[in-house]
């Protein structure tokens, strides 16, 4: 009898507890309902659509075609052809179960990146995917972590260390050196990797890892090229597709991080050696030197790993992404000899000297061909933020697109700035043609966005501007011609974190 009262006494206590517990989750339910009524009423948001998916749970008609497309390319294209399907800039799509909110619209990318910036974080499958290879980084950082990177970060991109012409010369010229002068085939690709990551590493880490220069150098770098561009091509995957696509073990992708982690450790002892010395970096800066980010990272007593993720964040940000953007500029001058021509009119008015960074800006078809690369090849294509409290964003909803729309804490938004760029009513009839002198008359606002912006703006884009800019001039002084080799393929992008040409740049070179 005792035993069952006891039983009985212990149920009640379990029931009592558990009605509680639902009553105070439908309680907060209620008032995260009512909260988020009285925003839509007052905000007058309406409705966005939904992708009419084949399978409407998961959305995996889209996991497939994506997953596909990563392997063939054509991904950008296909992301074009569903806006133009929905007959709007912003819609929903299914991820694996979870909708995510699609928008190419800059009003709404204005918002999430700059006036509502409190509202977004990075996305939480963003963090996960970088993390094995960039752990916490300028590039998987909110909040505090976020501004002390990006404040380590900052003195070294003032006006006199971009300015400094020097270090560029020497580079290019290692690569100048590496371009057959007997009209034979390049592929430029790769030889602007290796460019980019000399000079950012010895730009940023104060030593160069000089791959042009040296073949036991060059051997080494090309397979943390390789790595690198493995371990990034599955990170962006899992951030395109989903976890789904890379749950797999894969032996290739942990060796490449593996790699990755080794090749960069040379860097990172030296962070450690410095900070076991620190009067030699202070005596340093008190004698007017460069600002290295390295040694101020030495500074900060990070762990080791801590410094690991830093330096390989700023690689990925430095390397890529100026070496895709000379790849395209490449890629496309090899076709268009019009544009070759006129640009190299420009730069011959040079003659062959260094160019200085005043004559560099001076330069504005130059300027305008760079614009138009990155219009219509942005390195960063897409990207993407997550709500961290209930909002709303400015356009999208009702019938024409017009109202605002209601964005719920937790929700995923991503931005299609290729999509952006190349809208015919933000553009003209002519967006899809590649016109470096549209940038005569055109002043852009957040309809072009090659670099994002809001106080997440790219850091490194007037050292990228003049890297790419100095090289191209260099190049064009050396060269006088240049055509494509190779099939006569439509352009494709590889996409990594970043977008590179598919199949690289085979081109043939005159030397002047
Ligand atoms: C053509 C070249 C480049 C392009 C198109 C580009 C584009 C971008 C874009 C779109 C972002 C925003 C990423 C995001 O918030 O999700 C970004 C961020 C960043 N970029 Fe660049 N970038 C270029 C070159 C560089 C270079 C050369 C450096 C450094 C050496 C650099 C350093 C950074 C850093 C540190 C961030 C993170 C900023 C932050 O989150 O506070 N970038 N870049």
């Amino acid at each position: 009898m005792s035993v069952l009262e006891n039983y009985s006494r212990s149920t009640l206590l379990l029931f009592c507890l558990t009605s509680i517990f639902v009553l105070y989750r439908l309680a907060l339910y209620a008032i995260a309902t009512q909260r988020r009524d009285k925003i839509i009423r007052d905000k007058g948001c309406k409705p966005y659509k939904n992708y009419p998916h084949k399978d409407p749970i998961f959305g995996f008609d889209l996991f497939l075609e994506n997953s596909q497309l990563s392997k063939t390319g054509g991904f950008l294209d296909k992301v074009c052809e569903r806006y133009a399907r929905q007959n709007t800039w912003t819609y929903s799509q299914l991820l694996l179960g979870e909708r995510v909110i699609n928008t190419a619209e800059p009003e709404n990318i204005k918002a999430i990146l700059a006036t509502q910036f409190k509202d977004f974080e990075l996305p939480p499958r963003r963090k996960a995917a970088f993390q094995p290879t960039f752990g916490h980084g300028i590039f998987t950082t909110d909040g505090v972590e976020w501004e002390t990177s990006r404040s380590l970060l900052r003195p070294n991109f003032v006006r006199s260390q971009i300015g400094d012409l020097d270090t560029f010369e020497k580079h290019i010229s290692n690569l100048i050196a590496r371009i057959p002068r007997d009209g034979s085939v390049v592929d430029l690709q790769p030889l602007f990797f290796m460019l980019t990551m000399d000079s950012a590493t010895e730009f940023l880490f104060g030593t160069s890892t000089d791959v042009l220069l040296n073949d036991e150098a060059s051997a080494r770098g090309e397979k943390f090229s390789d790595a690198f561009g493995y371990a990034t091509e599955i990170i962006g995957l899992e951030a395109r597709v989903g976890k789904l696509a890379t749950m797999l073990p894969n032996k290739r992708y942990d060796d490449s991080i593996k790699f990755v982690h080794e090749y960069v450790g040379n860097y990172v002892q030296k962070a450690v050696e410095l900070r076991n010395a620190p009067f030699s970096a202070e005596k340093k800066a008190e004698e007017g030197q460069k600002y290295v980010f390295l040694e101020e990272l030495s500074k900060t007593g990070m762990d080791k790993k801590k410094i690991q993720d830093e330096l390989l964040n700023i690689l990925l940000a430095g390397r890529d992404t100026t070496a895709s953007l000379l790849s395209y500029t490449f890629y496309i001058l090899a076709r268009r000899p019009d544009v070759f021509e006129k640009l190299r009119a420009e730069v011959m008015t040079l003659s062959s000297e260094q160019p200085t960074f005043e004559q560099i800006k001076n330069l504005k078809y130059l300027q305008y061909t760079l614009n138009e690369v990155l219009r219509l090849r942005p390195i960063v294509p897409s990207n993407g933020r997550c709500a961290v409290r209930d909002t709303t964003l400015p356009v999208g909803g009702g019938p024409d697109g017009k109202s605002p729309i209601f964005v719920k804490a937790g929700q995923p938004v991503n931005y299609h700035v290729f999509v952006m760029h190349r809208r015919k009513d933000l553009y003209g009839e002519d967006a899809l043609e590649f016109k470096p002198e549209r940038w005569e008359s055109f002043r852009p606002s957040w309809q072009y966005l090659p670099f994002n912006g809001g106080p997440r703006i790219c850091i490194g884009q007037q050292f990228a501007l003049t890297e790419a800019s100095y090289t191209i001039i260099r190049i064009l002084q050396a060269f006088k011609a240049v055509v494509p080799q190779g099939p006569n393929t439509p352009l494709l992008e590889i996409l990594t974190l970043t977008s590179a040409v598919r199949g690289g740049v085979q081109v043939a070179l005159t030397p002047a």
